[in-house]
């Protein structure tokens, strides 16, 4: 009834308008007798209209299930009434605040809040809204700061997405997944050559507070500048401060309009946190499907473990090893299992995962890491030690690995990287014994003499992303021993003097590279013979 009456209250006040403005032109010849006559044949059709339509049987009654909350908490709430809401169901609160139904015991539901808990108050009442947590997903999203739900935080309007996607959802199965082929260029020598990603793979970046693992993972972004890869950026539970550097240097490097940032900061309820992984792997998931590229940063999953701790302990789970409930590994193994290289009937589209997890006292093996180590292909460990002794970006070479981007290498790479690793291993042992002795023969003096140049080539700045085949000459320069006499300080300076020559004076070795061919002897012999006259450009050699 309550509609009939709303019905009729618009239809009476639009009338009345169109009579008044109709009066008011002057040409109108109606009398008040007309008003009433006009007005009721009005009412008349529309209740007419009314009845037509209820007795087709349009109007239905639809049951609503209500709820109340009879406890809130910080991030969660417990309500009273729900008895048909579905596990994951979102519910919605007084004033709009949503929630997850997590816990479903006989009696109450356990509720994850997404909201602030203040805008809730014991007592208020929830409804089932009988749909599970879904964001907008598509290009709309490009260049756009979102939160887990999707609701827009940055000043540049509303999202106005065509598509939604569910936040939770099933991997790939393996029947649907080829292998993963073609390398994901991070534009950092010392990955790309040692450690290289592939398109469809799940690499973990891990290492202590401040030894840069934001910062890896950003470059890599960079570097996809014109590649055609899409990018999701997921900050969780960081600091703001943090998060709008990155943003900002984003912005400033011209890497948004291919990237989206979806951010659930430290402030943000344990709810919202818990979410914003597995929202910003839907949003990379669509772009797969659409047989497109694209990477999926997750900074970092040790906050988000603690965050769904933090919900666990509220909702009374039973709590585990450190605290952690038992399905810790689970929540993580779901989220990355999601991401893979389609087969190529499927589109052929891939969607590839750099979680960072945080370690403490470089602890590698404690819970959550060697949890997420076992469910991803390698990972890429940065220690502070070498972090402290400038040596950047700090990874640890002997304690990183890629365990399916070997196959995705473009083949110049083998020439540079086949015995590198080893090498550089063992150059790394014979450093530290040789600190120990003082008369070295002459052979492990010249081995730790190209081992100290190689590392001095791997090391790199941030924010400038080499291309590949900048990359094997720089390192190809240094594998051939070129680089073993002069001073480390003068090694950046020929390196960045040789990527500059390249173009004009190895053109075609670019292009071979991009190609995918592997490096002839006679190109090897060009780039030894352009770094020999760089590096006599650069340094002379003190007369004896
Ligand atoms: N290759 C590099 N060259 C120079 N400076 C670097 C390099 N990589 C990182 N840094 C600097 O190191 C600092 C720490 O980096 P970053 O914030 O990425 O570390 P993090 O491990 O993500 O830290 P947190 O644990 O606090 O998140 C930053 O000031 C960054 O600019
Ligand atoms: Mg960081």
């Amino acid at each position: 009834m309550s509609n009939e009456s709303n019905v009729l209250n618009s239809v009476l006040s639009e009338t009345l308008k169109v009579i008044r403005d109709t009066s008011a032109d002057g040409d109108s010849k109606l009398v008040p007798e007309d008003y009433s006559n006009v007005l009721n044949s009005v009412v008349g059709e529309t209740l007419q209209l009314i009845r037509d339509t209820a007795a087709k049987g349009e109007w239905k009654l639809v049951p609503e299930e209500h709820g109340v909350v009879t406890y809130v908490g910080q991030g969660i709430a417990r309500v009273k009434g729900l008895p048909h809401v579905e596990s994951e169901e979102l519910v919605q609160f007084e004033g709009n605040a949503l929630g997850i139904a997590f816990n479903l015991d006989p009696d109450e539901v356990g509720v994850v809040l997404l909201d602030e808990s203040t805008m809730i108050e014991s007592g208020s009442q929830v409804r089932r809204t009988n749909r599970v947590l879904d964001v907008p997903v598509g290009e709309s999203l490009l260049g756009r700061v979102v939160d887990p739900v999707g609701r827009p935080l940055d000043d540049i309007g509303p999202l106005n997405a065509q598509r939604r996607a569910l936040v939770e959802c099933d991997a790939p199965a393996i029947m649907d997944r080829a292998p993963v082929d073609v390398p994901l260029a991070t534009g950092t020598k010392v990955v790309d050559a040692l450690i290289p990603v592939g398109r469809g793979q799940r690499e973990l970046i891990l290492g202590d507070r401040q030894t840069g693992k934001t910062a890896l993972a950003v470059d890599c972004v960079l570097n996809q500048k014109d590649k055609n890869v899409i990018c999701v950026y997921c900050a969780i539970g960081q600091r703001s401060s943090s998060v709008a550097g990155v943003i900002a240097d984003l912005r400033k490097r011209q890497a948004m309009p291919y990237s989206i940032v979806v951010v659930a900061g430290g402030d943000a309820p344990p709810g919202l946190q818990y979410t914003a992984p597995y929202a910003a792997m839907a949003m990379g998931e669509y772009f797969m499907r659409q047989g497109r590229d694209a990477l999926v940063i997750f900074d970092d999953l040790s906050c988000h473990a603690r965050a769904y701790r933090e919900l666990s302990l509220l909702l009374r789970r039973p709590p585990g090893r450190e605290s952690f409930p038992g399905d810790i590994f689970y929540i993580h193994s779901r989220l990355l299992e999601r991401s893979t290289h389609l087969r190529k009937e499927l589109g052929g589209g891939s969607l590839t995962a750099l979680p960072i997890v945080a370690t403490e006292e470089q602890n590698i093996s404690a819970y959550i890491p060697t949890n997420l180590i076992s469910i991803t292909d390698g990972q890429i460990y940065l220690t502070p030690g070498l972090f402290q002794k400038g040596i950047l970006p700090a990874v640890d070479v002997g304690k990183s690995v890629s365990r399916v981007g070997g196959e995705a290498q473009l083949a110049a790479y083998r020439a540079v990287a086949g015995d590198l690793r080893l090498f550089y291993s063992q150059f790394e042992e014979l450093e530290v014994f040789s600190r120990f002795g003082s008369r070295l023969d002459e052979r492990t003096r010249r081995t730790l003499a190209r081992g100290r140049a190689v590392r001095e080539a791997l090391k790199q700045a941030q924010y400038d992303p080499l291309s590949p085949s900048e990359q094997i000459v720089v390192l190809l320069s240094a594998t051939e021993g070129l680089f073993d006499d002069i001073p480390s300080e003068r090694v950046a300076e020929a390196s960045a003097r040789l990527r500059q020559l390249l173009p004009e004076r190895l053109p075609s070795l670019l292009e071979s590279i991009e190609a995918n061919q592997k490096l002839t002897a006679s190109e090897r012999e060009a780039v030894v013979k352009l770094a020999r006259e760089v590096i006599h450009s650069v340094w002379t050699p003190p007369s004896q």
